[in-house]
């Protein structure tokens, strides 16, 4: 008998099977009250968890087309951009500014290493920028960057922040408008466990005065169609929506509501811990700075003789387990394991589970039981 897949890689994340049952109900025509009412409530809870005032704007598009729209809105081909670079999102974040023929001042971090904020300061003192670009999870290294440090160092110079929070919204704490972030970018698939295909952006008003002179063209993605659709009598999508991810990500969000913002995050606090936990109870490295923070993504170290790839592989193919390799130039060196969204307890146990037969069975020395045990002590205390 073969029971299917788990995911647990960082994205996208197992969905609930409300969310599935929701998007396979029949459609709600999109113009008018029954979309509008479920436009206005997906709207309503992201701004709660985004814990924002600021509009939010939703796309049908992955996590990137949020990016884009940011960098689409905000700016005008020479616009000077600072963009900390610590993984692979932040590389992209700096491909998509150098798309639009942005300026492009990158700073430069060894992969597992945070952001500094005084480094974003001194770069802002060596050249102004009309903004930061960054992420909030950097999930190619699970670093969990300091959104609300860097969020003093913009506010205090006038500069807007943009913060890639794809892979951390709902699974770190994040605090948008107390943190000054200007444009929160996320997606569907992550830690709300809705299928991919929707993209979301907070704009503040400094955002939104940016893009009334920003010259950078755009069309799907401009923000004052979606902002003027949204303001009719019954909110609208300038064009045909998504309506059945919609469906889904409704659904998702109730149940995010129900179990509670504040739980939510506790949960994946706890879950992260255990896995951490686990993960060193075997003798292995966590790679990356600050992995207390990490509470999304837990990257561990493949050990001597060990290539991370090759675990990978062999978890999947003998556990059904899917975690993620490294990217970049942590291929085989690191493996990932996502822990954002709907999962519990035991799906961490099996995974640690899985891991520890996985390395006996690939000759690194496993005292059985270990990575299990140091879970459930995790959770015994909690
Ligand atoms: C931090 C971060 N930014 C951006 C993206 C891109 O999102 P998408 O794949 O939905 O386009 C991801 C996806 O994993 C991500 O983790």
């Amino acid at each position: 008998m073969e029971k299917p897949e788990i995911i647990m890689a960082p994205g996208p994340t197992p969905v609930p099977p409300q969310v599935y049952l929701a998007q396979g109900s029949p459609l709600v025509y999109h113009r008018g009250p029954g979309y509008g009412a479920v436009l206005r409530e997906v709207t309503d809870n992201l701004k709660t968890i985004l814990r924002t005032s600021n509009d939010l704007l939703i796309f049908a598009s992955s996590g990137t087309g949020g990016l884009e729209s940011a960098v689409a809105n905000l700016f005008s081909p020479g616009d000077r951009v600072v963009v900390p670079v610590a993984g692979y999102f932040g590389e992209r974040f700096a491909k998509i500014a150098r798309a639009f023929h942005l300026d492009v001042r990158v700073i430069d971090y060894e992969w597992g290493q945070a952001v500094r904020a005084g480094d974003v300061s001194t770069a802002l003192d060596e050249a102004p920028a009309s903004a930061v670009l960054m992420q909030q999870s950097e999930t190619s290294t699970g670093v969990i960057h300091d959104v609300e440090a860097v969020g003093r160092v913009t506010r205090d110079r006038g500069v807007l922040l943009v913060a890639d929070v794809v892979s951390s919204l709902g699974a770190v704490p994040l605090d948008a408008d107390g943190w000054g972030v200007d444009v929160a970018v996320g997606g569907s698939q992550k830690a709300f466990s809705a299928t991919p295909g929707l993209a979301f952006v907070s704009v503040s008003d400094a955002a939104w005065a940016a893009s009334k002179t920003a010259t950078n063209p755009r069309f799907y993605f401009d923000w004052a169609a979606y902002k003027a659709s949204y303001e009719l009598k019954t909110p609208e999508n300038p064009f045909t929506p998504a309506i059945s991810l919609m469906l889904g990500l409704q659904a998702a969000l109730r149940l995010y509501m129900e179990e509670g913002p504040e739980e939510v995050l506790s949960r994946h606090r706890i879950l992260s811990e255990a896995t951490k936990e686990g993960v060193r109870a075997l003798g292995l490295d966590l790679f990356g700075e600050h992995s207390e923070r990490a509470w999304a993504v837990t990257a561990v170290r493949a050990p001597e003789g060990v290539d991370g790839n090759e675990l990978v592989a062999k978890v999947r193919a003998d556990h059904r387990i899917i975690l993620a390799p490294g990217q970049g130039p942590l291929k085989g060196k690191v493996f990932r394991i996502g822990h954002l969204g709907y999962y519990d307890r035991f799906d961490i146990i099996r995974c640690l589970a899985a891991l520890e037969m996985t390395l006996e069975e690939m000759g690194y020395p496993v005292k059985r039981g270990a990575a299990v045990a140091a879970a459930e002590g995790v959770f015994a205390s909690r």
